[in-house]
């Protein structure tokens, strides 16, 4: 047994958590909207064919914000295409698909209410620009009186949908993208977009393109170029960042969120640094709406585009998650909690089929994925505050990174007063005991200690076999006034529950 520490105070905080962080992602891509949340003839189907089987794991996730309708898919998205009674069939030359535009923005935000969600949506500054932009906002956010509002009511929809957060376009520093664009061209056509949408509807929030990954040869002067050009019309910027393990090295990968937090603190660096020049009172905060593990279908994906090119809902992107997944996944979203003061958005990439927490079969059952755990546990229990958690730990050395954490853990306060620990023990052996000392927030108890642990870093939920990983009662502890001590067992994701005594 090994021994760690974590000290809490009620004073030191790091800051609101927004709830926003918990948003997810879905794509016109793959499985995840045909055969995914949408699926006619179903035996779960409601009357417009969403799959209610799907409706009720997303529910329980309580996921405020979806981002769509891409991804890469939108920057050669029409909106035009997506609504009314004609619905052309399309080439997506992002994923080599054809789209069908059976579902759009209507039915969309129709599933985000059963969903009991909000869309964040994406535009198109790939193929197009300012024009559509402001198009899109006016007919999904004005009253009525215009083209594009009275277009909306004449299909079918009388109130505004009031869509609130938008995504300047997608990855634009990519050369994969469509209508990639240098970091100066697509700063001012962000600024042009972001102007015109706001003057249509001057209560949105708007995230402009960060870098597509940290490791783009790009990230950082995008972002100072992109910033220098649209800072005052825009309100965040996105990072992008997914990781994967396809040399089983497991410490090394369990190590990958140390590099998601500097890929942030660099980001708010670039973002302070441009408010500096500028001279600004705003600060712009970041949304990180992509993030996840993704690797495990690369070669899959490179089968079925040899065999069906331009299909519809090929089943591209489906990683079969395992349980060092979700132990990186809990530590990616500590990360995100420890970031609370500056990360107001982020997304799991994505929801259903796509790199996602849900499966699901056509005409058959879904599944949660092991990465589903550590995001349900912290949508429903990181609310609140986000505290300063001082953590002292024994740490070890991998291939990228010295002197990592084996105890990798925060704390949130909640509403209730209840204080939440979530932690992940990245050591492969040993379990360990954790002391916590909580100062300020009265008596409490340990009412809860939440254990996600599989003895085979590799172990997958399926269709026949859904509980493989799950979550069961973990050890729990022992607290003496302001002193606990819980027990962590070896590679494990833990979510302690201190609650105030009744
Ligand atoms: O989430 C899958 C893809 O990853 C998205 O379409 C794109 O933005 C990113 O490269």
């Amino acid at each position: 047994m090994k021994n760690a520490r974590m000290t809490l105070d009620r004073a030191y905080k790091i800051g609101k958590i927004d709830p926003r962080i918990y948003g997810s992602f879905i794509e016109h891509l793959g499985r995840a909207v045909y055969g995914g949340i949408y699926e006619p003839g179903h035996p779960t189907a409601d009357g417009q064919g969403f799959r209610r089987d799907v409706l009720d794991l997303v529910r329980r996730l309580n996921v405020p914000v979806v981002r769509y309708p891409g991804g890469n898919f939108v920057s050669g998205f029409n909106w035009e295409d997506s609504v009314g009674p004609d619905r052309p069939k399309r080439l997506d030359l992002a994923w080599f698909t054809t789209e069908t535009n059976e579902v759009g923005l209507h039915e969309f935000c129709d599933w985000c209410e059963k969903a009991g969600t909000s869309p964040m949506y994406s535009i198109n500054l790939g193929t197009r620009g300012p024009e559509q932009a402001r198009d899109i906002v006016e007919y999904a956010n004005h009253p009525s009186g215009s083209r594009f509002s009275d277009m909306r009511i004449a299909n079918g929809r009388k109130e505004p949908f009031g869509i609130h957060l938008w995504c300047l376009g997608n990855e634009m520093d990519g050369p994969w993208q469509m209508g990639h664009k240098t970091a100066r061209e697509y700063g001012r056509t962000a600024n042009e977009s972001a102007k015109m949408m706001k003057w249509v509807d001057p209560s949105i929030e708007l995230v402009a393109c960060g870098s597509s990954s940290s490791e783009m040869p790009t990230f950082g002067d995008w972002e100072l170029t992109v910033l220098d050009e649209c800072y005052e019309n825009i309100d965040y910027i996105s990072l992008h960042r997914y990781y994967g393990n396809p040399t089983g090295d497991t410490p090394g990968f369990l190590a990958r969120a140390m590099d998601m937090d500097d890929f942030i603190r660099t980001v708010v660096s670039i973002c302070d640094a441009v408010k500096g020049k500028k001279h600004s009172k705003k600060t712009i905060n970041l949304s990180f709406d992509e993030w996840n593990v993704w690797y495990h279908s690369n070669a899959q994906d490179q089968k079925i585009y040899r065999r069906d090119r331009w299909g519809r809902a090929l089943p591209l992107l489906e990683d079969v998650y395992n349980f060092e997944d979700a132990l990186l996944v809990g530590s990616m979203l500590i990360t995100l909690l420890r970031n609370a003061d500056r990360v107001k958005i982020a997304c799991l990439a994505q929801l259903v089929n796509v790199i996602a927490p849900i499966m699901t079969r056509a005409g058959g059952g879904c599944w949660a994925q092991t990465i589903y755990y550590p995001y349900l546990h912290a949508s429903r229990y990181g609310r609140g505050i986000s505290l300063n958690a001082v953590v002292d730990s024994p740490v070890y050395d991998c291939r990228d990174y010295e002197g990592v954490p084996l105890i990798d853990a925060t704390a949130t306060l909640g509403g209730d007063g209840s204080v939440t620990v979530f932690c992940v023990n990245r050591d492969l052996r040993e379990n360990f005991a954790l002391e916590v000392d909580l100062h300020g927030f009265g008596n409490l108890r340990i009412g809860e200690h939440i254990l996600l642990h599989h003895d085979d870093v590799h172990a997958v939920n399926t269709e026949d076999a859904p509980n493989a990983v799950a979550p069961v009662a973990g050890p729990g502890g022992e607290i003496d006034g302001e002193k606990a001590t819980v027990r962590i067992p070896a590679l494990s994701w833990n979510v302690i529950r201190f609650v105030p005594q009744r």
